[in-house]
């Protein structure tokens, strides 16, 4: 069952408490989930995926703000209908390859159906933003039926991450009309992210390489041997 049916027999304060008791359960579940795919990855491979999640619900106000936005009244039945990210999780990682893999993991539940992907990695936004989205429905399961709730996941490097909580404290700052020097620094620095994360994926990579076949370990001998 979809959410509209789920609200469909409530009156509208209820109905508020039962989209955002769904829209928790539906974070308990997915956050969950992404945990214990952690654990395993941790468990056979000796290496977090995860840095770090963090959920949140999205606020009323800017639940509504939205709504506004984008043209429509506001009312619990278009918010659930149009507003993609009331639920969200986001995916902190080390690296832009544990972005995918987790990407595919996510993907490879069978209890999850993803309903949209926007790479903003391979396709970055005007502003310089960075990240994997994944829009994705966790059915929750309630004593006489089942709902799908949507929850939007949003998997990043830490350094992009960094890159975008400081741009959206400037949007905030700017309501969205950040001077052009500003704009212009924050796409200089969104490719130095992109720099940064490709050295330092590459530096990892040499590392592993380095550990898996001692190719390295002869070069520090014979600097040492050098050096005495
Ligand atoms: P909204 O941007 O949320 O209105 O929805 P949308 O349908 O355009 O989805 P999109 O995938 O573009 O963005 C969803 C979320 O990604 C936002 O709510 C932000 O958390 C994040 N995001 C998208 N673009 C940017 C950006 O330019 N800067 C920052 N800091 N975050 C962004
Ligand atoms: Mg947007």
């Amino acid at each position: 069952m979809f959410m509209e049916a789920a609200i469909r027999n409530y009156e509208d304060v209820d109905s508020w408490k039962t989209v955002i008791f769904l829209y928790n359960a539906a974070l308990k579940e997915v956050g969950t989930k992404l945990e214990i795919l952690n654990d395993e990855f941790q468990h056979v491979h000796r290496y977090n995926p995860i840095e770090h999640i963090k959920t949140r619900i999205k606020t009323p106000e800017s639940i509504v703000k939205k709504l506004k936005r984008n043209g429509h009244t506001t009312s619990i039945e278009n918010m659930v209908k149009y507003v993609k990210d009331i639920a969200g999780v986001r995916l902190i990682c080390s690296f832009t390859s544990d972005i995918y893999r987790l990407a595919e993991m996510i993907g490879n539940q069978s209890d999850l159906k993803v309903l949209s992907i926007k790479d903003y990695i391979k396709n970055p936004k005007e502003s310089g933003y960075k990240s994997y989205h994944m829009l994705v429905s966790v059915p929750i399961f309630l004593s006489d039926s089942v709902v799908d709730t949507k929850v939007e996941i949003q998997i990043r490097t830490i350094a992009m991450d960094f890159w975008a909580s400081l741009e959206h404290k400037i949007y905030y700052k700017f309501e969205g009309n950040a001077p052009e020097y500003i704009s212009r620094d924050l796409r200089e620095c969104a490719q130095m992210v992109s720099e940064l994360d490709d050295k330092m994926l590459s530096l990892n990579e040499a590392i592993k390489k380095c550990l898996s076949d001692g190719s390295c370990i002869e070069d520090m001998d014979n600097s040492f041997r050098r050096e005495a």
